[in-house]
C-alpha cells in the first residue's frame, strides 16, 4: 500500500488515472491536488469523491505542496497546461504551471526524500517528417516546437537535473495523444464528435496529413503503474500503442462511426508551427518492464469515446458553446 499524490486529477488523464487505479490497484490511498483552472472539473472525480481525498490548490503553492508530499509516499505528477492552441495565445500560464510547478514538487521531493513520477509528452522531441523510418526513442534529442512542447521539455530537464545532482527517486514517462472519456473538449478527438453531437461540422486544420500515435488513456495509466512497480529510478519511459493515423484517418472513422458523410468536414485555418508526425517506439517499456497495450484497436476504442460522450451529455454540454466562440475568433 502507498500513499498516492496525484496531482492535475480533475483533469483529463489524471481523472481517468484515479478510476483505474481504484479499480485495479485498490490497495493504494489517493489524495488530489488540482487548482480546478479552465482544465480542471471536480464532477470528473464525482463518482469516487468519498473514497479520495480532493485538496483544490495549485501546484507552485510552495508550502502547501511541501506539506501534501510529506504526508505521501509517491508524487505522481499530472498536472500542466496541456493544449497547445492555448500556448500559441498566451504563454504565462504554461511557464508557470509547467515549469514552476514541477520545480516547486521537486524541491519538496527532495526535502522530504520520496518517489516522484513525472508525466510527461512525445512533443518534447518535436516531430518526424511523414516518410521518416524512426520513431522516436528514449534517445532521441529534445527539439520541441511550441510553448507548450517546450515549457514540458523544461520541466523534464529539472527532473533530471534533480535526479542527477541530489539524487532525488524520479522517473520520467513520455506518452503519445491519449483519447477517452473526460478528455476536455478543446482537444480534437473530442471537439469532433460533441461538434457532431451538437449539429456543427468537423474541424480539420489544414489538409490533415499531419499524424499522431494514438494510445487509449488506460493504456497510458497502466503503463504508468508498470513504471511505478518496476520502474528503475533516474530512467525515462516512451509510452505508446503503434496507433499512428492522420487526423484525416480520424476524422473519416469518426464520420463512419456517427453516421454522416464528408459534407460534414470543413478544412479551417491550420495551426502556428503545426507538428507534422509523431510516432513512439515503446521497446524499452515492453522488453525492461513487460507492458503491453490493451486496447489494441483503434476503432473499438473510438466507439467507446463516442459512446461516452453521446452518454454524458451534462458533463461537456455546459462547456460547449464557450469553447466553440474561442475557436471561431481563432479562425479554427
Ligand atoms: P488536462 O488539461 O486535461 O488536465 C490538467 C489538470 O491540471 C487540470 O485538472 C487542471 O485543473 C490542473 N492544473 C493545471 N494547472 C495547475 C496548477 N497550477 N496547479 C494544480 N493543478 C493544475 O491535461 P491532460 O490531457 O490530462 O494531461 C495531463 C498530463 O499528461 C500533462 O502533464 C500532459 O503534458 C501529459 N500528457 C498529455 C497527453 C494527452 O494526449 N492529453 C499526452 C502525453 C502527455
Ligand atoms: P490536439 O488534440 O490539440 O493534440 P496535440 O496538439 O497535442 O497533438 O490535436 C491533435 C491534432 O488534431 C493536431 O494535429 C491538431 C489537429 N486538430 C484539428 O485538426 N482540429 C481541431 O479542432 C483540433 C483541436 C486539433
Amino acid at each position: 500500500m502507498s500513499k498516492l499524490l496525484v496531482t492535475g486529477a480533475a483533469g483529463f488523464i489524471g481523472s481517468n488515472f484515479v478510476h483505474y487505479t481504484l479499480k485495479n490497484k485498490p490497495e493504494h490511498q489517493i489524495t488530489v491536488l488540482d487548482a480546478l483552472t479552465y482544465a480542471g472539473n471536480k464532477d470528473s472525480l464525482k463518482s469516487v469523491l468519498d473514497k479520495i481525498t480532493f485538496v483544490k490548490g495549485d501546484i507552485t503553492d510552495s508550502q502547501l505542496v511541501d506539506k501534501l508530499v510529506s504526508q505521501n509516499d509517491i508524487v505522481v505528477h499530472f498536472a500542466a497546461e496541456s493544449h497547445n492552441d492555448n500556448s500559441l495565445i498566451d504563454q504565462w500560464p504554461f511557464i508557470n504551471t509547467n515549469i514552476i510547478g514541477t520545480y516547486t514538487i521537486l524541491q519538496a521531493i527532495r526535502k522530504h526524500n520520496k518517489r516522484l513520477h513525472h508525466i510527461s509528452t512525445d512533443e518534447v522531441y518535436g516531430d518526424l517528417e511523414l516518410d521518416d523510418p524512426h520513431k522516436f526513442t528514449e534517445s532521441t534529442p529534445y527539439n520541441p516546437s511550441s510553448p507548450y512542447s517546450s515549457a514540458k521539455a523544461s520541466s523534464d530537464m529539472l527532473v533530471r537535473a534533480w535526479v542527477r545532482s541530489f539524487g532525488i527517486q524520479a522517473t520520467i514517462s513520455n506518452c503519445s495523444n491519449n483519447y477517452g472519456p473526460f478528455q476536455h473538449i478543446e482537444k480534437m478527438i473530442p471537439r469532433q464528435i460533441t461538434n457532431l453531437l451538437t449539429g456543427e461540422r468537423l474541424k480539420l486544420y489544414g489538409a490533415g496529413q499531419n499524424v499522431r500515435d494514438w494510445i487509449h488513456v488506460d493504456d497510458h495509466n497502466s503503463a504508468v503503474h508498470t513504471i511505478l512497480e518496476k520502474g528503475k529510478i533516474g530512467e525515462t519511459y516512451l509510452i505508446g500503442a503503434n496507433g499512428e493515423k492522420s487526423n484525416l484517418e480520424v476524422f473519416n472513422l469518426i464520420l463512419k462511426l456517427m453516421g454522416k458523410d464528408a459534407s460534414w468536414l470543413d478544412h479551417v485555418k491550420d495551426r502556428q508551427g503545426h507538428d507534422m508526425r509523431y510516432a513512439i517506439d515503446s521497446s524499452k517499456l515492453r522488453t525492461e518492464l513487460g507492458w503491453a497495450p490493451e486496447y489494441t484497436n483503434f476503432e473499438t476504442g473510438l466507439r467507446d469515446t463516442i459512446e461516452w460522450y453521446k452518454n454524458n451529455q451534462w458533463w461537456w454540454e455546459p462547456l460547449k458553446r464557450q469553447v466553440e466562440e474561442k475557436y471561431r475568433k481563432q479562425g479554427q
